[in-house]
Parts: structure tokens; C-alpha cells; sequence
């Protein structure tokens, strides 16, 4: 049996509702930040703990800030998310619980 995840990561790939993957998240390279996402968890040994899936366009006027995530179950909206951004998210979010504020979307 599957063990439940603690967190569930969502990324914006950048499809708009017309299917179309033009969002400004694919733009800003959402599927560089996907790809490296899963490589951190499998190098922290995290992969029970955090599942991701990707999903299409939050909403325009959060578009802007991309690319963007979300974390349930506790909601937290990162924006902005680099490559570094990640690291320190992982390091911090999912190994220790605490969120990382300075890219907090929506807070
Ligand atoms: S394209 Fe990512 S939130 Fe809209």
C-alpha cells in the first residue's frame, strides 16, 4: 500500500484554460523547476514524504509572479520559485517545516 504523502506540491506548468501551455510560468522555465524539484526529493530521500504534480494556470493576476507553487495540506503559496529558491524550500519547508517567507505568493 501506498503511504500517504505528508506534502502534496503543485507546480503550474503554465496552460491556460484554452489548453495552450503560454502561461508566463512555462515561460519562465516551470518545467526546469518540475524536473529539479523531483531530482531534490529523490537526493534528500524525501520521496515518501512529498509527492508532486503538476497543474495548469492559478489565476492571470498570480501569473505574473510565476513560476508558482502550491503546498497542501497547509496551502502555502511559493512565487518566484528559481532553481535556488528550491533548494532552500526543500531544505527548509519539507525537511523542517518551516516556510520559507521571502517567497511566499500569498501569505
Ligand atoms: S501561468 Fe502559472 S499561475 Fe498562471
Amino acid at each position: 500500500m501506498m503511504i500517504k504523502p505528508k506534502y502534496h506540491v503543485f507546480i503550474c506548468d503554465g496552460t491556460k484554460c484554452n489548453g495552450k501551455k503560454e502561461g508566463i510560468c512555462a515561460n519562465r522555465g516551470s518545467k526546469n523547476i518540475f524536473d529539479k524539484l523531483e531530482q531534490l526529493i529523490i537526493s534528500n530521500n524525501l520521496s515518501e514524504y512529498v509527492l508532486i504534480s503538476s497543474c495548469g494556470c492559478f489565476r492571470n493576476h498570480i501569473s505574473e509572479r510565476g513560476p508558482n507553487m502550491v503546498i497542501y495540506p497547509e496551502g502555502t503559496w511559493y512565487g518566484g520559485v528559481t532553481l535556488l529558491a528550491l533548494e532552500e524550500i526543500v531544505k527548509s519547508h519539507f525537511m523542517y517545516g518551516k516556510v520559507v517567507d521571502k517567497y511566499l505568493l500569498i501569505d
